[in-house]
């Protein structure tokens, strides 16, 4: 039987990054609240020259570098924190790789559950077109106000994934439960950059949709929680996916660890909320961290306020670590500069208005930049 899923997959963030105990130390906080309380040590924060494009576009060139594009049909961009209102951010991806005409090219929204809608539209893809590849780019700025509760997990990261049939990675199953709620946990108005939340009511709708989409998952035929080796959540901080694991083990009868989910936060930790990639940067933690997976099955709960959640599962396939390019990252995070309190407070305050030609400094190493705002436009170039 033809399978269907993950054959490659990349993640990239920022240039730089702010400690969380910097930030403890400058509001007045103790820094075990940040690192134990929440399970976080550093968040990435963008230069002046990067956004969910170029994070975005990064992680494609990693991944078509060794593919090509010869077979691909679409390119799938997800987004909360999407540069236009109206056209997508992956039209400024396709522009700058170059990739063919012949393709559909769109921008999926729904918080930080987007990411999983275009996986599954990716997957009915293929499946109809099994010659077929799609790529499916996932990049987020999370920004809240400064000074607020959210503040400690903002973060940024993309990711990409080559979406196929017999796929090296991770088979995606077919079966899956679906939970959707309309409730005002976390939003963001159209004329604002940062996200407004309800924190206490955003952990509610977070369980309750975990909940909602493991009960129609098991309902609709899903395999049994036993069956499940290993735990991916979405993590705005890594806390939150042990929440999520203790609410299910309690929900479910079954005997959860804390282990089953380990490997798949060490990325997350260091890179903060990512919305819709912070799932797919914890398949990628745990693929990088762990050995001998083959044949091991991952369950996957996927959630954007506002608010659906989804629950799936996927199969590790035979060989997959032949497949894995974990050093782009790994060394990227370990070359990454922290930066001090207040540039970071700098970066956060500044804010370009499309009313005005501005050309950005100069600071991403990345191989794409933001060069400016010309015309309303924004314009994004290679970097030299
Ligand atoms: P808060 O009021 O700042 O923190 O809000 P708290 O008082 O609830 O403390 C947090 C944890 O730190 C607690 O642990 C404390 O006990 C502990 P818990 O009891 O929950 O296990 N703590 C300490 N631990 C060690 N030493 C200490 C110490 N002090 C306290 N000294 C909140 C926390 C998460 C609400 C806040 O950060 C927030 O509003 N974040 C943004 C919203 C969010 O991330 N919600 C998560 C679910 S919704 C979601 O995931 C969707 C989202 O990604 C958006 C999208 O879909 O696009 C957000």
């Amino acid at each position: 039987m033809t399978t269907f899923g993950i054959h490659d997959i990349e993640l990239v963030t920022t240039h730089h990054a702010l400690d969380l105990a910097e930030l403890a130390r400058a509001r007045g906080v103790d820094p075990a609240k940040f690192e134990i309380g929440l399970g976080q040590t550093r968040m990435s924060v963008p230069a002046p020259d990067e956004d969910a494009v170029t994070m975005g576009a990064t992680a494609a060139l990693r991944v078509l570098e060794r593919h090509g594009s010869d077979r691909l049909r679409s390119l799938l961009f997800a987004t909360e924190s999407g540069v236009d209102q109206s056209k997508s951010g992956g039209m400024f991806v396709h522009g700058l790789l170059g990739l063919p005409p012949q393709m559909r090219v769109m921008e999926f929204k729904q918080a930080c559950y987007a990411g999983t809608a275009a996986l599954q539209a990716a997957i009915a893809a293929v499946a109809r077109d099994p010659g077929a590849e799609v790529l499916v780019v996932i990049s987020d700025v999370a920004k809240y106000e400064l000074d607020s509760s959210g503040e400690p997990t903002q973060g940024a990261a993309a990711v990409a994934m080559l979406v196929k049939a017999d796929p090296a990675l991770v088979e995606i199953e077919p079966e899956t439960g679906m939970f959707s709620a309309e409730v005002d946990d976390f939003w963001r108005p159209n004329d604002s950059t940062t996200a407004r939340v309800d924190g206490a009511l955003s952990l509610k709708a977070y369980l309750d949709a975990l909940i909602g989409s493991w009960d129609d998952y098991a309902a609709r035929g899903g395999r049994a929680i036993e069956e499940i080796d290993r735990f991916l959540y979405h993590q705005p901080f890594t806390k939150m996916a042990v929440k999520g694991h203790q609410r299910l083990g309690r929900h479910t009868g079954a005997d959860l660890t804390a282990e089953q989910l380990e490997t798949s936060r060490t990325y997350n930790r260091v890179l903060g909320n990512s919305y819709g990639a912070s799932i797919y940067a914890a398949l990628a933690s745990l693929l990088h961290h762990e050995d001998g997976l083959e044949g091991k099955r991952i369950g996957f709960y996927s959630y954007g306020s506002g608010s659906v959640g989804e629950y799936f599962t996927g199969v590790v396939r035979p060989g997959y670590r032949e497949h894995l390019h974990p050093e782009p990252i790994q060394s990227d995070l370990a070359a990454r500069p922290s930066i001090s309190f207040d540039e970071y407070v700098a970066l956060h305050e500044t804010v370009l208005s499309s009313a005005e030609d501005v050309e950005t400094p100069r600071v991403t190493g990345a191989p794409f930049r933001f060069a400016g705002i010309r015309g309303g436009a924004r314009q994004y170039e290679r970097n030299a």
